[in-house]
């Protein structure tokens, strides 16, 4: 409630980030970047800088791989480890995670403008929850004996596929740097990963922690920098074997291109999405609001899943909107540091205009503003949280992933409509129906093209869950099973034997 304690919190949180390191991490030491240069970084919810931190680029990315590969050679203590150790490693970092949970939450809060109370308990949490996910399986990824036609004995090994380049976003960057590192490490592979420009404290202060954890040099190397800098000499590199990238669907097609261009190294991708949820007439409406409501306002609707396109059945349209509409203009912007408050800053500038844009285009093209449509305060990247009603399919704000806090409502009549409407976008990464009708309810669980579909719930993301995207949200997929395998080489390893009996 007292503002001045959340300045004194803060004041005391960025005095303590100049103890640690604001570098490089490559071989388990900081390192300066290789060209001298650094990079600020901002709070988005004032504007102000927070710190300096070392610039990589491609000289820097060059070195990170070496450190990698040398960690990967036969023989090395990372390729002579027991399974179940590279396990154990992983769950010692789950526990150094939570012992600084407090810490780490903070600076995720005021370096990406996320709310603090979604940083501890959301983010951190999904962080111990995938990593303890993932060093469970360390020893559990096996390969097969097959029934080999002719006199041969034949075995399957998922093998680790070597140096792993990983790029992630400033929406979830905890969040993302373990989605990414703990099934990598699981299966065997080195690691290095750039963070977002806009947020790389977390990631560098895991440097530390990973350190302290005890993997051996060259395993996990954490390179801070640019896309176009250090990101595309990654995506180039002759000698990294994998890409893992989230973000957006542009970047992804460049980093598909320069595998191309390059080694033709494995690419997972996990882009964007303008993801349907339909509410028929017979949901429970409460519940329905809620989903639609945290499904799209969740993070300030910076989220790839967020639910952006709701489809409300023609009956309940008018009661759907207002009830929306209501609880959205409940939304409290302020400080993301404060318990009271629900909405902080949206990432930067250019994310802030390009949301701005977009809620221009809708007033223009005739879709309703409900509330909200504009800029709030005086400092930092907000926006009032905006509803639109009347929306129809062909408008920019039912077309564009806006990510940012801006809802749209559509009004449909029936089945055959509503599917073909929700699976008309190049996006395929979630969707969600609410119905008490069973039938109904798996008509849409295959009729839908989407990596997810969530039946009266929206956000049920969980580390035994493949996510990943139909269409241009992505190839491949992350977490569960489905997930760690994206990590492994199968190699098929056939033996002449002088008579086999069945
Ligand atoms: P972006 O795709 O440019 O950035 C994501 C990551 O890719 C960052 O680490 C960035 O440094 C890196 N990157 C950028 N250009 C690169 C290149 N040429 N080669 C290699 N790496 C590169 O996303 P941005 O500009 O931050 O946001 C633009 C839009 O993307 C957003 O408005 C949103 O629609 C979407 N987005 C989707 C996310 C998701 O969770 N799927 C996350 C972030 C953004
Ligand atoms: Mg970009």
């Amino acid at each position: 409630a007292s503002s001045l304690s959340v300045n004194d919190l803060e004041e005391a949180i960025i005095l303590l980030f100049y103890g640690y390191s604001k570098q490089i991490f490559i071989n388990n030491e900081w390192h300066d970047s290789t060209s001298g240069k650094k990079f600020t970084v901002y709070n988005p919810a004032t504007g102000d800088k927070i710190c300096e931190v070392e610039e990589g680029d491609k000289e820097d990315v060059d070195k990170a791989v070496k450190a990698a590969r040398k960690a990967f050679q036969l023989g090395s203590p990372w390729r002579t480890m027991d399974a179940s150790e590279r396990g154990r490693l992983l769950y010692k970092l789950a526990d150094l995670i939570e012992r600084d949970r407090l810490l780490l939450a903070t600076m995720e809060s005021i370096d990406g403008g996320k709310l603090f109370s979604t940083a501890y308990n959301m983010d951190l949490g999904g962080c111990l929850r995938t990593l303890r996910y993932c060093a469970g399986w360390a020893d559990k990824v096996q390969g097969r004996t097959i029934p080999m036609d002719g006199n041969f004995f034949t075995f399957t090994r998922l093998e680790p596929i070597g140096v792993c380049g990983q790029i992630i976003p400033w929406n979830f960057p905890l969040v993302m740097f373990v989605w990414k590192i703990a099934p990598a490490l699981c299966c065997g592979n080195t690691v290095v990963i750039k963070p977002a420009e806009e947020t790389p404290l977390t990631a560098i202060y895991m440097g530390s922690l990973i350190k302290e954890a005890g993997f051996p040099p060259g395993v996990v190397n954490i390179v801070p920098g640019f896309g176009s800098t250090a990101g595309a000499a990654i995506s180039h590199h002759m000698d990294i074997d994998k890409v893992s990238f989230t973000g957006s669907t542009q970047v992804g097609k460049l980093i598909k291109e320069a595998a191309g261009k390059s080694n033709l190294k494995r690419v997972t991708l996990e882009l964007g999405g303008k993801s349907p949820n339909i509410i028929f007439a017979d949901a429970d409406l409460d519940s329905a609001v809620a989903f639609a409501h945290n499904g799209l306002f969740y993070h300030q609707g910076q989220c790839c899943i967020a639910s952006s396109r709701i489809f409300v059945e023609e009956p309940i349209y008018e009661e759907f909107v207002r009830r929306s509409v209501e609880q959205a203009k409940k939304i409290v912007l302020g400080d993301p540091l404060s318990s009271c408050v629900n909405q902080g800053p949206q990432i930067n500038k250019a994310q802030f205009h390009k949301i701005l844009d977009l809620i221009e285009s809708g007033k223009k093209e005739g879709a309703k503003l409900e509330c909200g449509g504009g800029p709030w305060g005086d400092k930092g990247y907000f926006i009032q949280p905006t509803v639109f009603s009347n929306v129809t399919d062909g408008m920019r704000i039912a077309k564009e992933e806006i990510f940012g806090p801006v809802q749209q409502i559509m009004k449909f009549k029936t089945v055959d409509e509503v599917i073909e409407r929700a699976n008309n976008t190049h996006y395929g990464l979630a969707a969600a129906v609410f119905t008490k009708d069973l039938d109904k309810a798996l008509t849409f669980a295959t009729a839908l093209q989407a990596g997810t579909v969530w039946v009266n719930c929206y956000s049920a993301v969980s580390a035994q869950c493949p996510f990943g995207g139909f269409k241009m949200s992505g190839n491949g997929r992350e977490l569960g099973e489905y997930g760690i395998h994206e990590y492994t080489e199968v190699k098929t390893v056939t033996i002449k034997i002088p008579q086999k009996n069945s």
